[in-house]
C-alpha cells in the first residue's frame, strides 16, 4: 500500500537519491546549460567588400556583431558603395527576440522551478504530502513545463535556423549595393560561431524528455497512483485514519465470525463513501 509514496519516511538527503529527486537536480542544472548558451550568445560575422575600380575605398573587414536577443532588424553596420568615399548604412533582417526570450524564460522559470522543488522534498517533506496538495500541484506543474520546453525548444529551434540564414555571410552580401556592380567583388571572410546556440536547443529538447520523464515519478506520489486512504484526497486526515482502523478491525473480523461483520462493517462504509452499493465491491478490493 505504501509502495507508491516513496518520499515518505526517508533521511533528509536521501531525497535525492530518488529518481524524483535526482531528476529535479538534473533539471536545474540542464535549465542553467539551455539558458545561459542561449541568453549568454554574440557572435559575428565578418565580410569584405573589394572595390576593384576605386582600391581605395574598399573594406575587406567588416564585422557585424550581433547578440541575444536577436533583434537582428536592430544590428546596423556600415559598407563602402564603391563611388568615392561613401558608404551606406544596412540592417540584417528579422526579429526572433519572442522565440529568444521565450525560450530563455521558460529556462529561468524550470530552473527555479526545479531548484524549490527539490528544496522542498528536502525540507519540507511532511508539508509536501500534507492533504496531497503537493503532489498534486507538482504533478500539473511538471506536465505544464514538460508541454512549455517542447514548444519553447521547438519555436526556438526553428527561430534559431532562421537566424542561421539571416547572419550567412553570403545573404549579408545580398543586401549591399556595391556587390550587385559586378566589377566589385564581395566575399565572406567567417560566419559566425553556432556551437553554443546548436547546444542550447539540444539542451532544451534534453529538457523536455526530463520533465516528460518526471511526470510519472510525480504521478507515483500523488493519490491517483496508490491505493487506500490517500486516495480519499478531499477527506479530512482524521476521517482517513478513521476509515482505515476501520477496514482494518473489518478485516480481522472477517476471519474472526464470518457471518457477523457484514451488517456492521457494510453499513458504515456504505454510509460514508459508497452509496451507490459500493460495500461488496470496495472490500474486494481489499
Ligand atoms: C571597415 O569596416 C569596419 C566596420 O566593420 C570599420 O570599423 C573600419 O574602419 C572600416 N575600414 C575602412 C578602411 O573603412
Amino acid at each position: 500500500m505504501e509502495s507508491g509514496s516513496q518520499l515518505v519516511s526517508i533521511g533528509t538527503f536521501q531525497v535525492l537519491k530518488l529518481p524524483l529527486g535526482f531528476i529535479r537536480v538534473l533539471e536545474w542544472l540542464f535549465a542553467i546549460f539551455a539558458f545561459a548558451t542561449c541568453g549568454g550568445y554574440s557572435g559575428q560575422l565578418r565580410v569584405s567588400v573589394d572595390c576593384q575600380l576605386d582600391k581605395a575605398s574598399s573594406n575587406l573587414s567588416i564585422g557585424i556583431d550581433f547578440a541575444y536577443p536577436f533583434r537582428l532588424h536592430q544590428v546596423s553596420f556600415e559598407v563602402p558603395l564603391c563611388e568615392g568615399r561613401k558608404r551606406e548604412r544596412l540592417f540584417l533582417i528579422g526579429d526572433y527576440s519572442s522565440s529568444a526570450e521565450f525560450f530563455v524564460t521558460i529556462a529561468v522559470f524550470a530552473f527555479l522551478y526545479s531548484l524549490m522543488a527539490t528544496t522542498i522534498y528536502i525540507f519540507f517533506q511532511n508539508k509536501y504530502r500534507e492533504n496531497n496538495r503537493g503532489p498534486f500541484i507538482d504533478f500539473i506543474v511538471t506536465v505544464v513545463f514538460s508541454f512549455m520546453w517542447l514548444v519553447s525548444s521547438s519555436a526556438w529551434a526553428k527561430a534559431l535556423s532562421d537566424v542561421k540564414l539571416a547572419t550567412d555571410p553570403e545573404e549579408v552580401q545580398e543586401l549591399m549595393s556595391a556587390c550587385k556592380v559586378m566589377t566589385n567583388k564581395c566575399g565572406s571572410v567567417h560566419g559566425p560561431r553556432w556551437s553554443s546556440l546548436n547546444t542550447s536547443v539540444v539542451f532544451g529538447f534534453l529538457n523536455f524528455v526530463l520533465w516528460a520523464g518526471n511526470i510519472w515519478f510525480v504521478f507515483k506520489e500523488t493519490s491517483w497512483h496508490k491505493g487506500g486512504p490517500a486516495r480519499f484526497a478531499g477527506a479530512p486526515p482524521a476521517k482517513q485514519a478513521g476509515t482505515f482502523n476501520q477496514q482494518q478491525t473489518y478485516n480481522q473480523d472477517s476471519f474472526d465470525q464470518p457471518g457477523g461483520y457484514n451488517a456492521q462493517g457494510d453499513l458504515e462504509q456504505a454510509s460514508e463513501y459508497s452509496p451507490v452499493g459500493g460495500p461488496i465491491s470496495y472490500s474486494n478490493q481489499m
